[in-house]
């Protein structure tokens, strides 16, 4: 091994990756080991300054293993998918020279060096917010920075799909599309090279856009994407009638929309996804339930059309057509967490202002905690105080059809205000590393 001598060198890399929410959602793969989709997908990337997952990866001659901190906590990296990504990028390594400390790792080396990773995500892990996006996006990025990896971000993005689907689309910024590939089952190596993400505009394209999202329940998921997609390619026509004749068609409207800035079409085109990919849900045997109760109010299954999924759908859809065109968008991941986009901070304000309505929060909630993310759309839509929230005035789409005004006190965990956000970066500065320099231990 070409190294110094000494062997208490430790080389690290530090990089930040954002998260994404689909706007047309991937559901369903035609191949489970190399994770490849039976459709493509369309997301938008969110801004990393309020939703990311920051990772440190360690290499030294001193480490015995491969080892792995999420959150603070030592996982197992047994998993296949962990081993897959780890295989993929160490295949590529390059070779790395640090002149200054007299260390040089040639390109051979990398299948003898263990590593060590660390990684922390700022929001709730697998409660839908797509965390294993970010993170599988973020361990092979701050992978190939360490091993010198010199491919392109689509080349990445391969390798991160095989560690979690969603997350190829996480290797960019602004709107991006996994396109699902060509090549339907195949064993050899080769397969899957094809199925990668592309940026379709970066995030200075469409930067008027605001995304508010309601945490309902930061709990962990009942069902696993993984599973739940595996069952409802096993059992729901309705899936198979979506990826074959909906989505195709769906996809170059999307494309079209985002080109164009068309908000009203994006957002149609955002909610009928969110609608249909919840519905295969139901198609599916047994049924998934994702949009389930929060977790202050438990009801039965059968009084699910009180539940939280349905009311924010429809004081968003009440408030669309109200005003004869839509203006905002909602959609839901494999969670309840709503996501909710508005065209521009004008609209977001206002949106707000209803989300804060209907979903105050409890008593013993500080609206610094209620309210996280961009303050400034907090600001624009006056409110600085919880007594500002009691005294929101009710929509006027409630007041004109004459209906209760109801509100749901404590239904929401928390808002997070964002907005379309950069790819993975790669941080210089040592202090923002998780592990420690002299023992690759977490700090
Ligand atoms: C509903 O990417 O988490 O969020 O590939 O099995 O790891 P695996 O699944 P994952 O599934 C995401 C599903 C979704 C829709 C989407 O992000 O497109």
């Amino acid at each position: 091994m070409a190294t110094e001598s000494k062997k208490d060198w430790i080389l690290m890399a530090t990089a930040r990756s954002p998260t994404n929410i689909a706007v047309v959602k991937y559901w369903g793969k035609r191949d489970e080991a190399l994770i490849l989709p039976i459709n493509d997908s369309i997301s938008v990337t969110l801004d990393p300054s309020h939703l990311c997952t920051t990772t440190t990866v360690a290499v030294s001659p001193n480490f015995d293993r491969d080892r792995m901190w999420l959150n603070g906590k030592e996982i197992s990296l047994s998993g296949g998918r962990y081993q897959r990504c780890l295989r993929e990028i160490r295949s590529r390594a390059g070779d790395v020279e640090d002149e200054k400390r007299g260390i040089c790792i040639g390109k051979e080396d990398w299948g003898k060096l263990h590593v060590h990773i660390a990684s922390y995500n700022n929001f709730p892990t697998a409660a839908g917010l797509a965390s294993s996006a970010a993170g599988f996006a973020c361990l092979v990025y701050s992978l190939a920075k360490l091993m010198n990896v010199r491919e392109e971000q689509g080349k990445l993005s391969a390798i991160a799909r095989q560690g979690s689907g969603s997350a190829c689309r996480s290797l960019f910024g602004g709107f991006v599309k996994w396109e699902m590939g060509k090549v339907l089952k195949c064993t050899k190596d080769s397969a899957g090279s094809d199925s990668i993400a592309v940026q379709l505009a970066d995030e200075q394209h469409w930067n008027d856009l605001v995304i508010i999202i309601a945490v309902v329940s930061s709990r962990q998921k009942e069902t696993s994407s993984t599973t739940g997609m595996r069952e409802s390619v096993e059992t729901s026509p309705l899936l198979h009638y979506r990826s074959t004749e909906v989505v195709p068609k769906r996809i170059l409207q999307m494309e079209e929309a985002i080109r164009t800035r068309d908000f009203p079409s994006f957002a149609r085109l955002t909610c009928a996804d969110s609608n249909q990919f919840h519905a295969v849900c139901l198609d599916t045997s047994p049924p998934i339930f994702y949009m389930n109760n929060t977790s202050h109010r438990q009801v039965p299954h059968s009084f699910i059309v009180t539940n939280w999924f349905f009311r924010i759908i429809s004081f968003m859809e009440k408030w669309n057509r109200f005003e004869g065109t839509p203006q905002v968008a909602y959609t839901f991941d494999a969670g309840p967490n709503a996501v909710l986009i508005a065209p521009n901070r004008k609209v977001a304000s206002l949106l707000l202002q209803r989300l804060l309505f209907y979903f105050p929060p409890s008593t013993d909630t500080e609206l610094k905690s209620f309210v996280l993310g961009d303050q400034s759309i907090v600001k624009d839509a006056g409110i600085a105080t919880k007594e500002d929230i009691d005294a929101l005035p009710t929509p006027p789409e409630v007041k004109d059809n004459n209906a209760s005004a109801q509100k749901f006190p404590g239904d929401v965990s928390y808002f997070i205000c964002t907005r379309p956000g950069k790819g993975p970066v790669l941080f210089t500065d040592e202090d923002q590393a998780l592990l420690h320099p002299s023992t690759g231990l977490p700090k």
